[in-house]
């Protein structure tokens, strides 16, 4: 199986009411790997994750924080095409689209990964819990290091405090890239 193939999976339903696949953008081993939970409507018109404005704000914040680019990061989400009206995508959806993200983890070597939202942090880490709990404490897993932290689109929701804690938790990046 080739990642390409997923332009034309048909693995789950939403296949039936994406309007592309989003697999993702950048070098499979640049040294940070951010996933998100799914396309959203700009996503699925677009064909790359994060071009939305929740990307807009992710992508200032990691330049600030990181200095890193966009093009310097490969980007990519948890379930490849858009699920309806952006609900979050179900756990039949998330296993049904794994093969392509194990695709993708089997050439993230050595790299942190920043997860984004409860489903990137939970399929990540590979455990249940809260972003309370879950965000900014780094994971060893399969090789990876794995940095949890809140998705963009709460912070452009909840404001300052959320971007605050993006903030320390790309801070906790920062040291295991340094
Ligand atoms: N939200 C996500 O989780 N991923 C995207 O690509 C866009 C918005």
């Amino acid at each position: 199986m080739e990642l390409s193939e997923a332009s034309s999976c048909t693995r789950c339903a939403l296949s039936a009411t994406r309007t592309q696949v989003v697999i993702g953008t950048g070098s499979l081993s640049a040294r940070l790997i951010v996933v998100g939970e799914a396309p959203g409507r700009h996503e699925d018109e677009g064909g790359q994750p994060f071009i939305g404005r929740s990307g807009q704000l992710l992508f200032s914040l990691i330049a600030e924080e990181l200095q890193l680019s966009r093009e310097e990061c490969y980007v990519t989400n948890v379930v490849k095409c858009r699920p309806p009206d952006n609900r979050t995508p179900r756990a039949p959806e998330i296993l049904a689209c794994s093969p392509w993200l194990d695709l993708q983890k089997a050439s993230w070597h050595q790299s942190v990964v920043l997860a984004l939202g409860l489903t990137a942090a939970r399929v990540m880490v590979g455990a249940k819990g809260t972003m309370k709990d879950l965000h900014g404490v780094p994971v060893r897993r399969e090789g990876l290091t794995v940095v949890s932290t809140y998705h963009p689109a709460a912070a452009l929701r909840q404001g300052p405090s959320v971007i605050a804690v993006m903030r320390s938790d790309l801070a906790v990046v920062r040291g295991l890239l340094s």
